[in-house]
C-alpha cells in the first residue's frame, strides 16, 4: 500500500547543504521507490515522502533525527492510490515568504491551510496546497 507523509520542521543548515541533501535524497530514493517534493523557506523545511508503507515509515525515521533540521512536526500522514509526484524522487522548491506572488493562485481557504501547515498542525488537505506550489 503506498502511503504518503508530510511534516514540517524548523531548517538549521545553508543553502549548500540542502544541495547535499537533495542529491543524496535522489540517489537514496530513487533504490526504494519513494518519490516527493522538499520546500524550504529561509527557517523551515516542508517535505512530502510518498512510497511503500514501510519504506516511507523508515526513511521519516532515519530523517526525523537528521541535525540539519529540527522539530519535525507531522502535517498528514495517510494511504494514498497514486503519487503526487510520481516523476519525482525529490522534487525542490524554495519559497520566499516575503514574497506574495507564490499564494497567487491560492484561494482564502488555501492560505490558511498553508500558514496551518507552516505553524504545525495537522492538516490532510496539505498536499492539494503544496502542490499548487510548484
Ligand atoms: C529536510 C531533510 C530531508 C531529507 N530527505 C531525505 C530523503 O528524502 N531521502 C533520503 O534518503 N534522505 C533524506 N535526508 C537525509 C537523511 O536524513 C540522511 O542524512 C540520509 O538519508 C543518509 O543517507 P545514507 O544512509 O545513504 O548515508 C533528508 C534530510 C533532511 C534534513
Amino acid at each position: 500500500m503506498l502511503y504518503q507523509i508530510i511534516y514540517v520542521s524548523k531548517r538549521n543548515c545553508s543553502e549548500e547543504e540542502i544541495t547535499k541533501i537533495l542529491d543524496k535524497s535522489r540517489e537514496n530514493n530513487q533504490k526504494i521507490n519513494v518519490t516527493g517534493l522538499l520546500l524550504y523557506t529561509k527557517d523551515t523545511f516542508i517535505q512530502c515522502i510518498e512510497g511503500e508503507k514501510d519504506e516511507v515509515n523508515t526513511l521519516y525515521d532515519k530523517i526525523r533525527k537528521d541535525e540539519r533540521h529540527s522539530n519535525p512536526i507531522l502535517i498528514s500522514y495517510k494511504p494514498i492510490k497514486n503519487r503526487d509526484f510520481p516523476s519525482w524522487n525529490m522534487g525542490e522548491k524554495k519559497i520566499n515568504l516575503e514574497e506574495t506572488d507564490f499564494m497567487a493562485d491560492m484561494s482564502g481557504e488555501e492560505k490558511i491551510i498553508f500558514s496551518n501547515i507552516l505553524s504545525g498542525k495537522e492538516e490532510t488537505n496539505a498536499i492539494d496546497v503544496i502542490r499548487k506550489l510548484v
